[in-house]
C-alpha cells in the first residue's frame, strides 16, 4: 500500500485525479471504477475541469459504479445515479452506453448482480477503481465481516452507515435505504488499481486499522493490504491516527521522478 499524506483534501484530490486523467490518457478505452458519497466530489470536479479546459477524452471510457441504494427510483435525488450524472457523467462525454450503476429498482436483485459481474468481465476488467472508505472500514458497501471472497449482491447497512448518511436524507436515518447492491470485496480487489480517497477526522480510525491493522474483516477495507497496487490518498486529519505517518512521507517525499505517479 502506498499512502500520500497532503494537507488538504483539495491538493490530494487534485493528485489524485492526475493519475485518473493519466489512465484515460494512455489507455482511451479504459475501464474506471467509481464511488459515491462526499469524498470523491473534489476528484470528479478536477477531472470535469481537465475535460473542459484540457480536452480530456471521456469518449472511449467505461465506468461501473460501486453501488446502489435498493428501493430508489434512479430519478431519486439520493439515488447514485442521480448522483453520478450531476456530478461527473452530465459535464464530460463520456457515452451513456458506456455507464455502469447497479439497478436498485431490480425485480431479480440476484440477476441484476450476476449481469452486473458479467458486465465488468465482459468489458475487460476494471482498471481502476475509485474508493472511498467508511467509518466503520466498509469499501463500496461491504460493512464489517463482508466476505473477502464476496461478489455483486445485496446487503444490509450497519446502523454506523446509516447514521453516517442520513446527512442525504434530511439527517433523518429512518429514511435512509437499509439495503444496497454492492460490487463484493472480490470484485473490488480484482481491480487493476485501487485508488482510495479519505479526508477528515471521523476517517482516521478507519484509516489506521485499514493501514497499520491486522487483515480482518471485521475491517473490510483492510483487505487491500494484499493488493499490489492500492494507493491510499489522504488529508492530514485523515492521517492523525497513522503510527507510521512519518515513515509514509518520508518515503513520498524521497521517491524518485521515474517512480511519481506510477
Ligand atoms: P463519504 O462515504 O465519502 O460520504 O464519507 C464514504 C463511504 O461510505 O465509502
Amino acid at each position: 500500500m502506498e499512502i500520500i499524506i497532503k494537507e488538504t483534501s483539495e491538493t490530494t484530490s487534485v493528485m489524485a485525479a492526475r493519475l485518473v486523467a493519466r489512465l484515460v490518457r494512455e489507455k482511451p478505452n479504459a475501464v474506471l471504477g467509481l464511488a459515491t458519497g462526499s469524498t470523491p466530489l473534489m476528484l470528479y470536479k478536477e477531472l470535469v475541469r481537465l475535460h473542459q479546459e484540457e480536452g480530456l477524452d471521456f469518449s472511449g471510457i467505461t465506468t461501473f459504479n460501486l453501488d446502489e441504494y435498493i428501493g430508489l427510483p434512479r430519478d431519486h435525488e439520493q439515488s447514485y445515479y442521480t448522483f453520478m450524472w450531476k456530478n461527473l457523467f452530465s459535464q464530460i462525454n463520456i457515452l451513456p452506453e458506456n455507464v455502469h450503476i447497479p439497478d436498485g429498482m431490480a425485480a431479480d436483485v440476484p440477476l441484476a448482480c450476476a449481469e452486473y459481474e458479467q458486465a465488468i468481465l465482459e468489458a475487460g476488467g476494471i482498471d481502476l477503481q475509485v474508493l472511498g472508505i467508511g467509518s466503520d472500514g466498509h469499501v463500496g458497501f461491504n460493512e464489517p465481516t463482508s466476505s473477502f471472497a464476496s461478489r455483486t449482491r445485496i446487503k444490509t447497512l450497519t446502523r454506523q452507515t446509516l447514521k453516517d448518511n442520513a446527512r442525504f436524507f434530511n439527517d433523518d436515518d429512518s429514511r435512509v435505504p437499509h439495503h444496497c447492491i454492492t460490487m463484493g470485496i472480490g470484485t473490488i480487489m480484482d481491480a487493476g488499481c485501487i485508488l482510495m480517497l479519505a479526508f477528515g477526522e471521523k476517517k482516521a480510525e478507519a484509516i489506521a486499522s485499514m493501514v497499520e491493522g491486522p487483515v480482518a474483516s471485521v475491517v473490510p477495507a483492510s483487505i487491500l493490504q494484499h493488493h499490489a497496487r492500492a494507493k491510499v490518498f489522504i488529508d492530514e486529519a485523515a492521517a492523525t491516527q497513522l503510527k507510521r505517518a512519518d515513515y509514509y512521507r518520508w518515503v513520498y517525499e524521497g521517491k524518485p521522478d521515474w517512480q511519481l505517479d506510477a
